[in-house]
């Protein structure tokens, strides 16, 4: 089977960063139809958790199927739905306890604007320029993170603001942490003097961490700074931890390394081990500004994915997820770190947990190099690990492990990583 065969049958609109066709996966491990095994750095853009197909999800989910697909949690309550939201409000920070069931993460970014709308009666929304929040057409008009994505969809919903992104690698101010004097903040000011008043904006959405755009890990200060001036003027604040969230940071959510909690958060990705999945968690008081039937969905709180979901949840608990994301994440920086200076061509190593990325630069200049990128890209794929490039210029290198990846798994991946840094070394001389 070839996928060329069949490409003409799709769109090519959704992006393809390799022709592989996959039939299985175990853990770290994936497997192709010409029985050919790859070690998936990428794990579905960071969705597998638990790796691929871990027994207590696919048990859960099997064992549901058995019993009941749908009936619509429009119509019916489900046990396994009920559960999920019980247990994710005792898992969201602060209050955040009233959740809203979704199918993906751009959905639920959707709902996040509407709910803050509808709760404020303000129009306006302020994004970060560099985030991304998915591709339906709300989410396209906060996402910043490429012009791509917007071409030729001009105009998008109205009243979207973007403000820079807190990216001290890449400063749009050209200055240095020491010097910093949260000019991002003080753009966001200006975006009120000039152009939408504060009392006008429904919300600023950001994610807590920057996944696509780069991984980007804001400073403490900018985040405590924002906070208090969207306090100030009653706006709230959507964290977006669809990437960031469910325990890729070391924490259950990137929001607790800053001591930040939102309005409103999103979460997707890992929420359902793998079957498509999504939440919005807000407060009681700004989710029943919601009247029924001003949201809904047909497959949202599916009992197959919460049924996935709970085992998730389980697994967390069980295997002290968090402690390991913190260990192997930590090893893995520090190995990367080393590899920074034995490697000019990264600029940048970054990130929090097993959210890390390390950013390809040409090293005469420090400018974005993603030809260095796929260099090193496509030699970790001849070598049969799979790898995900993120930032608006393609230049950094991604690390999506599982969460419960061992010791051993990094550091084969590691070994193959190092071996391309010293490849594309080669070549560019
Ligand atoms: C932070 C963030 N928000 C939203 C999305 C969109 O999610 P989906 O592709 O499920 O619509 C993504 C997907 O990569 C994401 O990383």
């Amino acid at each position: 089977m070839k996928f060329n065969d069949y490409k003409e049958y799709l769109s090519p609109a959704l992006a393809k960063a390799t022709d592989l066709i996959i039939e299985k996966g175990q853990g770290v491990y994936v497997t192709d139809v010409n029985g050919e095994e790859y070690l998936d750095f990428v794990q579905g853009i960071a969705v597998n958790a638990f790796g691929h197909n871990h027994p207590r999800i696919t048990e859960a989910a099997k064992a549901q199927v058995d019993k009941l697909i749908t009936a619509s949690f429009n119509l019916v309550n489900y046990p396994a739905t009920l559960e999920l939201a019980k247990r994710l409000a005792e898992k969201t920070p602060g209050e955040l306890n009233s959740i809203f069931f979704s199918n993906g993460g751009s959905e639920a970014n959707d709902g996040a604007i509407k709910l803050a709308r509808n709760y404020t009666k303000r129009p306006g929304i302020i994004a970060m320029r560099g985030s991304f929040h998915g591709r339906s057409l709300g989410a396209t008009s906060i996402t910043g993170s490429n012009s791509k994505y917007r071409k030729n969809q001009e105009p998008l919903v109205p009243s979207v603001y973007f403000t820079p992104y807190p990216n001290c690698f890449r400063c749009p101010y050209n200055t240095t942490c020491e010097n910093c004097q949260l000019e991002c903040l003080r753009e966001l000011q200006w975006t009120f003097d000039y152009l939408i008043a504060p009392e006008n904006v429904a919300a600023v959405i950001m994610e807590p961490v920057m996944g696509e755009g780069g991984y980007v890990v804001p400073p403490q200060k900018y985040m405590e700074g924002l906070s208090e001036l969207l306090n100030k003027h009653g706006i709230l604040l959507i964290f977006d931890e669809i990437q960031s969230g469910y325990g890729r940071t070391g924490k259950m959510f990137a929001s607790e390394h800053f001591g930040i909690v939102p309005d409103i958060m999103t979460m997707g990705k890992a929420i359902a081990g793998g079957f498509p999945m999504s939440a919005i968690a807000s407060t009681k008081e700004i989710m029943d500004s919601w009247l029924p039937g001003m949201h809904g969905t047909t497959f949202g709180g599916h009992p197959v994915c919460a049924a996935a979901g709970l085992a998730v949840l389980d697994l967390f608990e069980e295997e002290h997820t968090l402690d390991n994301v913190k260990e192997q994440g930590d090893y893995l920086k520090s190995r990367l770190l080393k590899l920074q200076k034995q490697y000019p061509i990264i600029g940048d190593v970054r990130g929090l947990g097993l959210m890390v990325a390390a950013e390809f630069v040409d090293p005469r200049d420090n400018a974005p190099s993603a030809e260095m990128l796929n260099a090193v890209k496509d030699y970790c794929l001849n070598e049969h690990m799979l790898t995900l490039s993120c930032g608006v210029y393609g230049n950094g290198f991604r690390f999506a492990t599982p969460l419960n990846i061992t010791r051993e798994e990094l550091d084969k991946g590691l070994e193959i990583f190092e071996r391309a840094l010293a490849a594309a070394m080669q070549k560019s001389r």
